[in-house]
């Protein structure tokens, strides 16, 4: 990566925690421009990162190997439109716009080496997770590049098919809502018990903190994790048998379905 130049276009939440990341893996703030509408958005790229940002895309693109689409997925298809003349005839494009597929941006920017991604919010701590998908232009040597842009900000998975997506969305992509959901229920659940809204807050933020990193940093997986802490007809035991008999698992399966259509649709309406 140390002689590409990267261009980003949208310079929001997504793109700073890339240019952050990409930066600390050792890139100069040479090889990396961005491009936003926004001139507080550029202002704050720049102080920052000391990278050179513009208001239109032509310039950021004009050197780039790897252009990085990260403008929201609504707008797009007219920014595809426009920059598609002054991208690099050999630069790997790399989507990160949620629901947008490949043959979408094909129609937009040509037949080209196209890499899809799923990154999900806590890239914005470096802790995210991405599933990438290919189409077939794309070289091994690129997908090796895209594959180390988005470990910049967590880890990076490539999917067999770009219909993985919508799973990917399901899971980790809607992911982190759906512990904050639980982490929301604990604390309200704390407080009826007794406890102090501070407290409850606390103490369910620092289990969930605790039990992520006991989940990614164990040998074991989660059902054993569990079954460790789960003592016969203990304090555990009685709350997992109801969250079992209440149906836990069946409402999971069906909200991640319900999120997986939901991007299948969503991938419908915004593409073409
Ligand atoms: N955030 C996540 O967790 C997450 C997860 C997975 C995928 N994504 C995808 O990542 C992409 C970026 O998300 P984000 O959260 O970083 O969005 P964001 O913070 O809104 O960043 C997008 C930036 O692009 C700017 N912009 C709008 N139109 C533009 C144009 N024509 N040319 C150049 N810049 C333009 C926006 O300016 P204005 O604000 O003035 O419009 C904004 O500064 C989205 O496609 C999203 O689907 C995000």
């Amino acid at each position: 990566m140390n002689d590409l130049k990267i261009a980003f276009i949208g310079g929001g939440n997504m793109a700073a925690s890339l240019i952050g990341g990409l930066l600390q893996q050792g890139l100069n703030a040479q090889q990396i421009t961005a491009c936003d509408i926004n001139l507080a958005q550029r202002e704050a790229l720049t102080s920052q990162f000391a990278i050179a940002t513009y208001e239109t895309a032509a310039e950021a693109v004009a050197q780039a190997n790897i252009v990085v689409l990260a403008v929201k997925p609504q707008v797009l298809k007219p920014v595809c439109m426009a920059i598609k003349k002054d991208i690099p005839s050999t630069a790997l494009i790399v989507s990160i716009a949620a629901g947008i597929n490949i043959a979408s941006l094909e129609n937009w920017l040509g037949k080209r080496a196209i890499v899809r991604c799923m990154p999900n919010t806590p890239a914005l701590l470096k802790q995210g997770v991405s599933g990438l998908y290919a189409n077939t232009l794309t070289s091994n040597t690129e997908k090796a590049q895209a594959e180390q842009l988005l470990s910049a900000v967590g880890i990076a998975l490539w999917l067999d098919n770009e219909a993985q997506i919508d799973a990917v969305t399901a899971v980790s992509g809607s992911g982190p809502a759906y512990f904050f959901l639980l982490a929301q229920a604990m604390s309200q659940a704390g407080v009826k018990l007794g406890l102090s809204a501070e407290t409850a807050h606390k103490l369910a933020n620092q289990t969930a903190l605790g039990a992520a990193r006991m989940l990614c940093e164990s040998e074991v997986d989660s059902a054993e994790l569990r079954r460790r802490v789960t003592s016969p007809n203990g304090t555990t035991e009685a709350a997992i048998n109801t969250f079992l008999t209440g149906g836990f698992i069946e409402l999971t399966e069906k909200a991640l379905t319900a999120a997986s259509d939901r991007s299948a649709e969503l991938a419908q309406q915004l593409g073409d």
